[in-house]
């Protein structure tokens, strides 16, 4: 089973995505378990801040080293477990990734806030920092819920057959190929013959040249 253990000042934001769908069922099989703590709880702070001024001035808070070492050294115990801070900074997340962090036994995630963080975090505690992508949204929690997703359907015995993990996006380098289901003719809009052939091997080329197609259209990044 893999831990997910996630740091965030909104908790109850992750409840719609982890208790729906995909993402519950592999928590009732015991494929995942997602742990939920509020940083807030490990500040000393009496109003239970978590957050300063840079120092050296500038606009915006930055959140403070402290609640997040406690929090990360009550969590941790004596186990090992991989810790990622998500923040727009970091290296942008992949399907690759997505993979290898699925092999994983303990995640722990830092959902990342206001300006920033304090440094000595990434110093001292964070294995990777990671950006689901070039722009910048108002906090780590959605990320967090992102990385969540993707890695989960990828372990084993979460998808059921119906919901296979092979010829999708990414898998080959390639986007996925166009599909389509009944009816054959909708609107006066109708599906391509070869899918109708019944021609395995037809079928399989002209798939592969859709995606090819469509990799160069809209990705030809990865065809490099
Ligand atoms: N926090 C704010 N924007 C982000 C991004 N793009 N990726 C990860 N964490 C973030």
């Amino acid at each position: 089973m893999l831990r997910f253990d996630i740091i965030t000042i909104f908790p109850k934001s992750f409840d719609p995505v982890i208790n729906d769908s995909i993402l519950k069922r592999a928590r009732d099989k015991k494929k995942v378990k997602i742990c939920m703590h509020d940083l807030r709880d490990y500040t000393l702070d009496k109003h239970k801040k978590v957050d300063d001024r840079p120092f050296g001035g500038g606009p915006g808070m930055v959140m403070q080293a402290e609640p997040i070492f406690n929090a990360i050294k009550k969590i941790k115990g004596r186990r090992k477990a991989k810790v990622l801070l998500m923040t727009p900074s970091g290296k942008t997340f992949t399907q690759k990734k997505a993979k290898s962090f699925s092999k994983e036994k303990n995640i722990i995630i830092i959902c990342g806030h206001y300006e920033g963080i304090d440094e000595r975090v990434r110093m001292r505690l964070v294995d990777e920092c990671i950006s689901i992508g070039d722009y910048v949204l108002t906090g780590g929690e959605i990320p967090a819920m992102v990385l969540i997703d993707s890695i989960t359907r990828l372990i084993p015995g979460v998808l059921g057959k119906a919901e296979s993990l092979t010829d999708e996006s990414f898998e080959y380098n390639l986007l996925e190929y166009p599909q389509y289901t009944r009816p054959a003719n909708f609107n006066g809009m109708n599906v391509p013959s070869v899918l109708l052939s019944g021609n395995h091997q037809h079928v399989k080329e002209w798939r592969k040249q859709q995606a090819i197609l469509r990799t160069k259209k809209n990705r030809p990044d990865l065809l490099k």
